[in-house]
């Protein structure tokens, strides 16, 4: 598929592991711009997993890139998010003009989508253990019902993982693991983009140093193994950037245990969260 690692699901899809976000693409860019940025990132950095949302408009900014390129369906793994209701979904599969789609919220309509082939992979963004917990007693529920019904596990829940939220996000991401949910991280680099000047950043420039790496490099990476080897989702406009953290992951090897702990430590000094503030609830 790409030069990238890619990890297997628990519906047993293959997913690289580093996925291009283009929402921030698309807020720095502009949606006509985003299209060329999404281009770059598929060819230059070799990214194809693309990550983008309804509440973004930008899957048709995807569409385009892949149509331009000549992109096979089978070539990209496209990650995309709906609102709860029908319409979404109806719209999204349009905008895409793809037969498979990616994540969403409404879980039985979900199902169904995955039952009728239009999807590989369902998951969630945004759920906290309660949320899971609903569904997943929701699921069952119709299960004993409709023998028709098969009761599917949210195959990843994307959420918000750097090192000032890693505290309060640890016991999701245990739960996740112990049900077999992988975690997409977003906004792995707050501590350099949004959040400057906090107890992080000389730790992580120490580790950079000593091992050559740049300091984005180090938090994907440490978003990656915190989260038991999950999926990360990044961005960039820059082409050499985006092809230093592909290359963190397919030619560098892990942080130790030793790193990773010490970022661990130092985030927990501060609490910082920039999106989806339920999850704090
Ligand atoms: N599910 C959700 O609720 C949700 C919420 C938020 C985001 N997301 C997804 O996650 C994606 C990524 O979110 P994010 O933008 O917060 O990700 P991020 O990985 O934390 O930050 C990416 C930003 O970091 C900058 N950057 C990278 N390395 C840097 C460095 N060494 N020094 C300074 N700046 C650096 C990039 O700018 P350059 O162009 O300068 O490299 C880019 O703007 C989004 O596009 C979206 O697809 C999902």
């Amino acid at each position: 598929m790409n030069d990238i690692n890619n990890i297997k699901l628990n519906d047993g899809v293959v997913v690289p592991m580093l996925g291009y976000g283009t929402g921030t693409a698309v807020r720095l860019s502009g949606k006509e711009e985003s299209i060329d940025f999404i281009k770059m990132a598929y060819s230059e950095a070799k990214l194809s997993h693309l990550d983008c949302a309804q509440r973004y408009f930008n899957e048709e900014s995807i569409a385009v890139a892949m149509r331009d390129l000549g992109i096979k369906r089978d070539d990209v793994f496209i990650t995309t998010k709906t609102e709860d209701g029908e319409t979404p979904l109806k719209s999204l599969k349009k905008s895409l003009m793809l037969e498979e789609i990616g994540l969403g919220k409404a879980w039985e309509m979900m199902e169904q989508l995955q039952r009728e082939r239009k999807t590989r992979s369902i998951g969630v963004s945004n759920y906290r253990i309660a949320d899971l917990e609903e569904t997943l007693k929701t699921a069952k529920a119709r299960r004993t019902d409709d023998s028709d019904t098969r009761f599917v596990v949210p195959s990843v829940n994307q959420i918000e993982v750097h090192p000032y939220v890693f505290e309060k996000a640890k016991p999701l991401i245990d739960y996740c693991h112990k049900k077999g949910i992988a975690i997409a991280s977003y906004a792995a680099l707050a501590s350099i983009v949004r959040h400057p000047g906090g107890p992080v950043d000389q730790v992580v420039k120490d580790i950079a140093k000593e091992l050559g790496m740049t300091e984005d490099q180090v938090l994907l990476k440490w978003a990656h193994q915190v989260t038991y080897g999950g999926i990360v989702i990044t961005t960039s406009l820059k082409k050499e950037r985006l092809q230093g953290q592909v290359k963190a992951f397919s030619h560098m090897p892990d942080l130790s245990d030793a790193h990773v702990q010490a970022i661990i430590h130092a985030g927990k000094k501060l609490h910082y969260r920039r999106f989806a503030g339920h999850m704090d609830s």
